[in-house]
């Protein structure tokens, strides 16, 4: 039998995780654990590269993944852990730092985004994405189940990685993001221009994956739509409406054109009824689940187990990388 392909993908755990985070990536994790080795963590090394609080910074990781097994991963088929438990990431995170240019990470949208406008700026904030591709290129993965804001980072990420192979022998696997055709880019329910984002000050215009029932029907109705009245999926012309399809499409398992059908002849406010009932039947079982979760603390054993796994694998890369680029390894005790 050959080997199984591998899948590695992260959750920063700031803020408060986002339906755009679970229809962007987290849903695919669940899809994907069936048929492939899996390693899903909480990227705790990348969080600190803007200014966290301490006790946040504890609870927040501890929630992302209680919230990660809630949302249906299974642990006994796939490694959940936080990345700083398994040092390795640091590690090959300096040497992709070194083998980045200024010029490649100075291009990298996000990085524009989060820098602009501010004084100071980390030095962390500028070498995550190499970071990032460290992350996926330690377990050797295939596939990275990610949204659309990552693909640049993901780009960079095969670029490392051929530039490793080139310099110092076929080393490295070069990774494929997967990217969901409906949901790569859940859009803010205030501005469809702009991405759903767990940092925007405005509460109403995200949904967090543990909003209370009563809060998500208020942010549905709430939500923006465009002139006219018909459910008909045009982003260029009808962006509000059609980010609200597209969350109805993910929530309900049907295709845009299933609800596109559904609702000929209907208006808005039909549509938004329903679309907000499809969302808290999406994350009311995942809200249960994730507080039995916390409560029975099993949590810690899950991430204990997950490095473990994680450690094995990312320990024979290391080894490798440092041996292909002339490291001297040290020598085992007889
Ligand atoms: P992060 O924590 O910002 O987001 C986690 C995942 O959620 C996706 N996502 C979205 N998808 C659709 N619509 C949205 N509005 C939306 N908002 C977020 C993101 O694309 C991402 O897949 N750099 C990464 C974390 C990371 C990582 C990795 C990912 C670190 N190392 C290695 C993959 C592999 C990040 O900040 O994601």
């Amino acid at each position: 039998m050959s080997k199984p392909l591998r899948v590695l993908s992260g959750i920063q755990p700031s803020g408060k995780l986002t339906l755009g985070n679970y229809i962007g990536a987290m849903k695919n994790f669940v899809e994907l654990q069936k048929d492939y080795e899996c390693f899903f963590m909480i990227v705790d090394l990348h969080a600190i590269t803007v200014p966290q609080e301490p006790a946040a910074l504890r609870e927040q990781t501890e929630s992302v993944a209680a919230l990660f097994i809630a949302a249906g991963i299974d642990p006994a088929q796939a490694a959940v852990f936080v990345q700083s438990h398994v040092p390795q990431h640091a590690e090959l995170g300096w040497i992709m730092t070194t083998l980045s240019y200024m010029g490649e990470l100075e291009r990298m949208t996000q990085f524009k985004d989060k820098s602009e406008g501010k004084d100071a700026v980390g030095a962390g904030l500028f070498v995550y994405p190499s970071l990032m591709a460290a992350d996926i290129l330690l377990y050797q993965a295939n596939l990275v189940p990610v949204g659309d804001d990552q693909k640049q980072h993901l780009e960079l990420t095969r670029d490392l990685a051929g530039r490793f192979n080139f310099k110092f022998g076929e080393t490295l696997t070069v990774p494929e993001p997967y990217i969901p055709k409906v949901g790569a880019r859940i859009m803010s329910l205030d501005d469809a221009s702009k991405k759903m984002s767990k940092s925007n000050p405005n509460a109403g215009s995200f949904i967090a994956l543990l909003d209370s029932p009563d809060d998500i029907r208020k942010k549905i109705s709430r939500a923006k739509t465009d002139l006219g009245r018909e459910i008909v999926f045009d982003p260029k012309e009808k962006p509000e409406i059609s980010n609200l399809m597209t969350i109805y499409s993910n929530c309900a398992g049907i295709s845009l054109e299933e609800v596109q059908a559904r609702y000929e002849g209907q208006g808005y406010g039909a549509f938004k009824k329903d679309l907000a009932e499809q969302v808290v039947a999406t994350l009311e079982p995942l809200q249960q689940r994730y507080r039995e979760i916390r409560e029975s603390g099993e949590i810690h054993e899950i991430l204990r187990a997950g490095a473990e796994k994680a450690r094995a694998v990312a320990e024979v890369t290391t080894r490798q990388v440092k041996e292909a680029m002339g490291f001297l390894l040290p020598s085992s005790k007889r």
